[in-house]
């Protein structure tokens, strides 16, 4: 059986996250899989994973209420720009399954606009209502949790998701197990540590999200 390697926010290990450089590392790498984080700036998705600028980028407060022009005179780390997820797209271009994750509200119908009809994409995301919108366009969905909660598989089935990605310390063999049976994958985050990788392999998880796609 296959078991996947996602490159989380690109190969985040190597290069600054979630940017073009990050997501070409990944490819290089040969990974399977880029993930990337997405939020609605003025009706363009931008790439960037948290909901303030100051960890990642030379700029400050948050990103709701930004110009797209303001968030493209930032840095975010090496000189490069805040992505447009069009770019990733591009960059990506068919070389790997492409894993996008919204985050804040009203992404999923720009999601679909972007990947409608293309092969090898996956839309995630904490946010279930936004995540039903993608399902409801056709596009393969992705159920996230840290943990799943009771009756999780009634909303996995619900969503007719393809995969359920939970956190790395909440998996157990009957929930992968469950998982398969109900015919859903399983893939598993941030998976960074070389023994952690081979312990998921042997769990039969269908992929991981790591930061350093070279230790796949
Ligand atoms: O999609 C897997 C993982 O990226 C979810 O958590 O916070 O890294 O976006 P986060
Ligand atoms: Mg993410």
């Amino acid at each position: 059986m296959d078991f996947l390697c996602i490159a989380h926010r690109g190969a985040s290990g190597y290069e600054p996250e979630n940017t073009l450089l990050a997501v070409r590392k990944a490819l290089e790498f040969g990974a399977d899989g880029v993930e990337v984080d997405v939020y609605n700036v003025e009706g363009e998705l931008m790439v960037i994973h948290d909901d303030t600028l100051e960890r990642t980028t030379n700029g400050r407060g948050t990103v709701a209420g930004k110009s797209a022009a303001y968030l493209r005179s930032l840095d975010a780390g090496k000189g490069e720009r805040i992505p447009f997820l069009r770019e990733v797209v591009d960059a990506v271009a068919g070389r790997a399954f492409l894993n996008v994750e919204l985050k804040g509200p009203d992404t999923a119908l720009l999601a679909k606009d972007l990947l409608a009809g293309k092969d090898g994409v996956l839309v995630s995301s904490f946010d279930h209502r936004e995540l039903a919108r993608a399902a409801h366009c056709g596009i393969p969905v992705g159920v996230l949790w840290t943990r799943p909660p009771r009756g999780w598989e009634k909303i996995v089935s619900g969503l007719q998701a393809d995969s359920v990605n939970i956190a790395l310390h909440s998996v157990r063999l009957p929930f992968v197990e469950k998982a398969h049976a109900l015919g859903m994958k399983v893939f598993v985050y941030t998976v960074n540590n070389p023994a952690d990788i081979e312990r998921m392999r042997g769990m039969g998880v269908d992929g991981v999200f790591t930061n350093f796609p070279d230790r796949v």
